[in-house]
């Protein structure tokens, strides 16, 4: 972990970045969209994004101040797709606070969301049109999975695949477009391969202890159970019914009913822990991480591709790295 305390400095180039992108040390306080987009962004988050961005430009060499723009920018998109994901699932809590949504209402969060995506693209097209282009087409698979998701929504029968389908174009895309940024700023067509295949792994990995600490609670910034509560069929929960079929006709059943109250999540929350879900989840996470590393190829050898694998095994997992000031 102390590896990670080196990247402190452009952790700091990032939040000087990203604070200036919303309005600077004294924004105008009747900007609703920029309030409400400070209220999620600032000393908040783990800035897994940047962070990651960090690690593969110095594997390939790039000097750190040509990291800054992508690096907020992969910040600022996977903001607004928080801020988009709170008003699809409901979502009252996030990073420790209410969210956008909870405080403003859904316009506010959807339009803020959308004032953060179009910042990002656009200091990206300024930056580099090729890295802009890559954005787009990330943003574009990020919907297109956040859709997917939700059509997904009430259906236990959703298999293994299509959950990692999901998760690869929710996260993994993103964390893949933080690699193809770097290798394109050094102009490494493989890197750009093999960095984009890590990140997408890694996504999945990481989607999956999210959807781990979903059921198990250990997420301080959220509920337990929010994707039961909003019929998510999650990692663990499609692993349970699938080795319980009364499991599954329980959760079906309540998935049915209009009102959820929060005794029966809790009841249907501890039914998915006992059948031993989380563990064949974290089996299922750590295979994906493997997965990634040996996507890396030649590139995990280099000096700094340690860390990217340090990071793969630590920060996927979900452990909370000091990233925010
Ligand atoms: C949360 O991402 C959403 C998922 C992709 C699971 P993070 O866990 O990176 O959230 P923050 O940025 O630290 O809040
Ligand atoms: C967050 O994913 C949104 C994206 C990754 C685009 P989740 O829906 O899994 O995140 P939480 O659980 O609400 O934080
Ligand atoms: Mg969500
Ligand atoms: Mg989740």
């Amino acid at each position: 972990m102390d590896a990670f305390v080196a990247f402190k400095p452009f952790l700091t180039q990032v939040e000087s970045s990203l604070t200036a992108q919303l309005g600077g040390e004294e924004p105008a306080p009747d900007d609703t969209l920029l309030l409400a987009a400070r209220h999620l962004c600032l000393k908040a988050g783990k800035r897994a994004r940047p962070m990651l961005v960090k690690i593969f430009g110095d594997t390939l060499g790039v000097p750190e101040a040509r990291l800054v723009d992508p690096a907020v920018a992969a910040e600022l998109i996977h903001a607004a797709s928080l801020l988009h994901d709170d008003v699809v699932d409901n979502g009252m809590f996030r990073r420790g606070k209410p969210t956008v949504n909870a405080r403003w209402g859904n316009i506010v969060a959807v339009m803020s969301g959308d004032l953060l995506l179009s910042g990002a693209l656009l200091k990206l097209s300024k930056f580099d049109p090729r890295i802009a282009e890559a954005a787009l087409a990330t943003v574009t698979e990020m919907t297109r999975a956040a859709m997917d998701e939700v059509q997904a929504r009430g259906n236990l029968d959703l298999t293994l695949e299509q959950l990692k389908a999901i998760g690869e174009g929710k996260t993994g895309s993103l964390f893949g477009f933080c690699g193809k940024a770097a290798a394109l700023v050094a102009g490494d067509e493989e890197a750009a391969r093999r960095f984009d295949a890590f990140g997408r792994r890694i996504g999945v990995a990481f989607q999956m202890a999210d959807d781990i600490r979903d059921i198990s609670g250990t997420d301080e910034g959220k509920p337990q159970y929010a994707d039961l509560q909003s019929r998510t069929p999650n990692l663990p929960v499609v692993l349970a019914v699938s080795r319980d079929a009364r499991l599954k006709h329980r959760i079906g059943e309540a998935w049915g009913w209009t009102a959820l109250t929060a005794d029966k999540i809790k009841e249907l929350g501890t039914a998915v822990l006992v059948t031993g879900a989380l563990d064949d989840a974290t089996v299922l996470m750590n295979q994906e991480i493997d997965a990634a590393v040996d996507a890396l190829g030649p590139y995990a050898q280099r000096e700094s591709g340690e860390n990217l694998v340090m990071w793969a095994r630590t920060l996927a997992r979900g452990i909370a790295l000091k990233g925010a000031a």
